[in-house]
């Protein structure tokens, strides 16, 4: 099929290049030249695992190119995906302004009928406006749109793999004719022999995904439901690490055996600083405003949002009550990214801990393995190094911003002898409470015992 991706961000760029690679010929766009010349000189906007395999190989091949030209896009494709961004606006709500933008222009430009997939992630309802502005400013006489909706369950930093062997396939749709369509689109994949490049020989095989077929509303909303109830498992997590810090319990063992429950499902329990990222936090908070506006109080969520934003405080409360005065104290960051394995920083729990800490007047030095370029944008003054090492030499403390595999893999002991003070305070949970007390550090992490107190399960 001729697709065409519209906006080349984290989602169409993942989406184009693993379309391609499932054999399709696309030919994606975005509104910043610069980042279309980038690409087609071979330089990928993002750190995303594999990306770079997948989009060499379709690009070598002829599958995947990249065009300033919106227009030409359209015109030369039968699907049209629209990966554009919806960042919150002051209020909360979606900013739908870009998916207007680029309705009216396809509207204008296609020269034969479309069909026009929702990817980036909306409020219920956008399908209907997006379908009312095609058929308005649609410049030639017939010429007709079908709209679909395809929200995206990818996740940053295994987004590659996730796109091959989804768990699910949600398409919203009007039409029997967008659903065939869609369906010998995603053919390769609901089938699962796709040939990933991911995927090596002996890895286990993948269990075919669902295919979902739903109205457009209902699969808008299921994106939306979908981010906010991992939001809610995460803040429940996160309460119950703050009762057992003052009940003496392990978050681990409670969320582990809770979990072991079908019902609730062992993943999104982990405890610490919280949920960050572009996703997570600003689709709950969008689909707070949207239930307020369709009148519905969702209470749930309003609380697993402050629950979430209380995260940085708590670890902050942690920091000086171990440090009593910050003001002139080293302190060394691992971990900038709002999670492992991307470059990511957007409304990372990291930025708010590392801007605090400065305001405080603390000294800090910070690592991560793919950020740092992108935290330098936003605090140009602070120290960088690449080693870890050398960011723990002569701290006060050592926070654990990100939970990547590289610093559970540091020589720690080594880490202990740089420091002006052995202090750690885990923000991830990434380390083993009783191994770090063995090593002599003074250890703190989120609804964990002390280890000095326990001495079963640990
Ligand atoms: C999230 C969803 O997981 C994807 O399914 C979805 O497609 C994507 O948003 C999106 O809407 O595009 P992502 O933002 O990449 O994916 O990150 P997650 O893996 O969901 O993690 C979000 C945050 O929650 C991270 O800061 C992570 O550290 C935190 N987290 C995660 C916890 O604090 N505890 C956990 O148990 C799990």
């Amino acid at each position: 099929m001729k697709l065409a991706v519209i906006g080349c961000g984290y989602v169409g760029l993942v989406s184009g290049s693993c379309l391609a690679e499932a054999g399709h010929e696309v030919i994606a766009t975005d509104n910043d030249p610069a980042r279309i010349a980038a690409l087609q000189a071979g330089k990928i906007p993002i750190y995303e695992p594999h990306l770079d395999i997948v989009l060499d190989s379709v690009v070598r091949e002829g599958r995947l190119r990249f065009t300033p030209d919106a227009a030409e896009a359209v015109r030369e494709s039968d699907v049209i995906f629209i990966c554009v961004g919806t960042p919150p606006t002051e209020s909360g709500d979606a900013d739908l302004s870009a998916i207007d933008h680029v309705a009216r222009m396809i509207a204008k430009e296609s020269r034969t009928s479309k069909l026009v997939i929702e990817k980036s992630t909306v409020p219920a309802q956008t399908g209907e406006h997006l379908k009312r502005a095609l058929e308005i400013y649609a410049t030639t006489p017939g010429v007709k749109f079908r709209v679909a909706s395809n929200p995206e369950f990818l996740r940053e930093g295994t987004a590659v793999e996730d796109f091959f062997h989804p768990d699910r396939i949600v398409i919203g749709v009007e039409e029997k004719e967008s659903e065939q369509q869609l369906r010998e689109l995603y053919r390769p994949i609901l089938e699962g022999q796709f040939r990933c490049p991911v995927h090596q020989p002996n890895c286990p095989p993948v269990a075919t995904p669902d295919f979902v077929v739903t109205t457009i509303a209902s699969a808008e909303l299921i994106k939306h439901a979908s981010n906010s109830f991992l939001g809610l498992k995460i803040s429940y997590a996160n309460v119950l690490a703050d009762l057992c810090e003052r009940l003496g319990g392990n978050v681990e063992e409670v969320t582990r055996a809770v979990g072991l429950d079908p019902r609730i499902g062992g993943k999104f329990l982990k405890a610490g600083l919280g949920f960050g990222g572009f996703c997570l936090p600003k689709d709950i908070q969008a689909f707070i405003k949207l239930a307020e506006g369709a009148g519905v109080d969702f209470g749930l969520l309003k609380e697993a949002e402050l629950v979430n934003k209380q995260r940085v405080g708590r670890l902050l409360e942690k920091v000086k009550k171990a440090l009593w005065v910050m003001k002139g104290k080293q302190i060394g960051v691992l971990g900038i990214a709002f999670k492992p394995n991307t470059d990511d920083i957007r409304l990372a729990p990291a930025i708010e801990v590392i801007r605090r800490l400065l305001a405080e007047g603390a000294e800090v030095r910070a690592t991560d393995p793919e950020a740092m370029e992108r935290a330098r944008a936003v605090f140009p003054n602070l120290r960088y190094s690449k080693d870890p090492y050398e960011v723990a030499r002569g701290a006060d403390a050592l926070l654990v911003l990100t939970e990547w595999e590289q610093f559970r893999r540091l020589d720690w002991k080594r880490i202990r002898k740089e420091m002006a003070r052995p202090l750690v305070i885990d923000g991830r949970n990434m380390l083993r409470p009783a191994e770090m007390r063995e090593l002599g550090f003074e250890y703190m992490s989120f609804g964990r015992p002390d280890p000095s107190a326990v001495t079963a399960g640990q």
